[in-house]
């Protein structure tokens, strides 16, 4: 994103050097007493302060606080940036002085690429917390040295929820250790909402682009965002043990329902790697095996790609337990993990796996039934992310998401083949196709032979398809 604005002012180099109108504009407490504290909004890319003012009267209207709000805008060709960032807020400061605000109480508030430079410059600003919409703190949250809470819409099509999986993740950890967490850093999945409705008015060109359609109203969408925002708010600077409380308790429900939120996208990353080995390639192996499948160990190992490229599959049987030994290999998008708008499931994942004539060969069975191909345990991806999808983004899907299309699979004629023909997939109108790639070999004497390797869409990749790109028109 970064890079992206700044080849923008490079392009453009007189928006970027001039001196640009600043616009500051304060909004009137509507409570005549309470703690004070003030909002200073700092808009998305291309959008006009003005287009937060329903955010910020929505905030006064949920809260208990005397609060204040200042609009920001008029940054060269309304695009935040982080030359003029600091001008900004100090400007709003100044304006809130005047207007007669007592307390210091300032909170940043960024949306989208607004948020994503306001969480570097308010570590060493007059700022006491930050609030980022559609958008993430670059650093850890544990490590962050005021408040922050990042709120998240379900259905945002550029701040991919899947991207902010990972602070919640962080959330989850830090929580273990304190549960502080929970209000000094809380990370909110916001039910139905996308990424325009932090704002209002006209959408900037990508925003149309890119974002989903959202269930609930612009209306809804910020009397919600208005309600979470003050309970983060009044938990942090309200004096009020009362309201205090309260406050934390709405933190912790809002916290169990971003989980539940969160917790497919958790089931189904644990699927592709979970403390080094990859249950997928056990759940794969085991239909592989057939009628064996319940009395087979499984063990896998996730390796790099190098290291996986020479691992090899291997089945062992003694008196007591027949072992068979699988590896997995997973790869990313480019730059998935710099840019949120980037899917960050697995671009696909990578099993060597024993073939179903090994595993018979092994129990000395005559058993003929054709075994499944790599086209299934795509379907089986599929199935298994609808199967852990919240109700309502199952019913999305259905209604209005483009399908997977599983393709017949691409079958390699040697290893070497089979490692430089990564997973085929393609979008268009019809919905997502998917080919596996599929190598299998005959059984030798040695363990060499029998193999079924597959390269396979991961669940992950299956639900992140069911949740955010599916519901996207193109
Ligand atoms: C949690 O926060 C309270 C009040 O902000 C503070 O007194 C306490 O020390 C914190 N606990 C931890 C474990 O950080
Ligand atoms: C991770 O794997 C190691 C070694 O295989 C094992 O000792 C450890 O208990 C596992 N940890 C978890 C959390 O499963
Ligand atoms: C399977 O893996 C286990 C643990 O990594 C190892 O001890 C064993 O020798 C392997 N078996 C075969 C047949 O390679
Ligand atoms: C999905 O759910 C259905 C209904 O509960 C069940 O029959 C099926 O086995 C599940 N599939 C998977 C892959 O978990």
């Amino acid at each position: 994103m970064l890079q992206s604005v700044l080849a923008l002012c490079w392009l453009s180099a007189i928006f970027c050097t001039s001196i640009g109108a600043l616009i500051t504009e304060v909004i009137q407490p509507i409570r005549a007493s309470g703690d004070e504290v003030a909002y200073i909004l700092v808009p998305g890319a291309f959008l006009k302060g003005e287009q937060y003012r329903k955010t910020a009267q929505a905030i006064q209207e949920a809260s208990q606080l005397r609060v204040w709000a200042v609009l920001t805008g008029g940054y060269d060709s309304d695009l935040v940036n982080p030359s003029q960032l600091p001008e900004a807020i100090e400007g709003a400061i100044k304006a809130l002085q005047q207007a007669g605000m007592k307390s210091k109480n300032y909170i940043g508030v960024g949306h989208s690429l607004g948020g994503v430079f306001l969480g570097p410059y308010a570590e060493n600003s007059e700022l006491k917390a930050i609030v980022v919409m559609g958008s993430y703190v670059a650093s850890e949250l544990r490590d962050y040295p005021l408040p922050v809470l990042t709120l998240a819409a379900e259905l945002d099509g550029q701040m991919r929820i899947t991207r902010v999986l990972r602070d919640f993740e962080q959330l989850l950890h830090d929580v273990t250790q304190s549960k502080n967490a929970t209000f000094r850093t809380p990370v909110i999945n916001i039910k139905g909402t996308n990424h325009m409705q932090f704002a209002s008015g006209p959408k900037p060109p990508r925003v149309q682009q890119m974002d989903l359609e959202a269930d609930v109203t612009e209306l809804e969408a910020h009397r919600i965002i208005g309600k979470y925002i003050n309970s983060f708010t009044t938990a942090t600077f309200s004096t009020s043990i009362v309201d205090i409380v309260d406050a934390k308790t709405q933190l912790e429900d809002i916290f169990r329902e971003s989980l539940d939120l969160f917790q497919p996208l958790l089931g189904m990353k644990s699927l592709q790697e979970k403390n080094n080995t990859c249950p997928w390639a056990r759940i794969a192996q085991e239909y592989f095996a057939g009628e064996f499948a319940d009395i087979i160990e499984v063990n896998s190992m996730v390796l790099d790609l190098p290291s996986f490229i020479t691992s090899q599959p291997s089945i062992s049987r003694d008196m007591h337990r027949t072992v068979v030994n699988t590896s997995a290999s997973i790869a990313f998008e480019d730059h998935y993990e710099t840019r949120p708008s980037v899917k960050q499931s697995p671009k696909e994942i990578y099993l060597k796996l024993k073939s179903r004539a090994a595993v018979n060969a092994v129990f000395g069975s005559s058993d003929q039934e054709k075994p499944p191909s790599c086209k299934f345990l795509n379907e089986l991806a599929l199935e298994t992310a609808l199967n852990a999808s919240t109700d309502n983004a199952r019913d999305r899907y259905y209604l209005r998401g483009r399908p997977i299309i599983f393709e017949e699979d691409i079958v390699a004629a040697s290893d070497k083949e089979w490692v430089s023909t990564p997973l085929k997939t393609w979008e268009d109108k019809e919905g997502f196709h998917v080919q596996a790639v599929a190598l299998i070999t005959p059984i030798t004497s040695d363990n060499e032979g029998g193999v079924h390797h597959c390269r396979l869409m991961a669940p992950f990749r299956a639900l992140e398809w069911i949740i955010i790109d599916s519901l996207r028109e193109i």
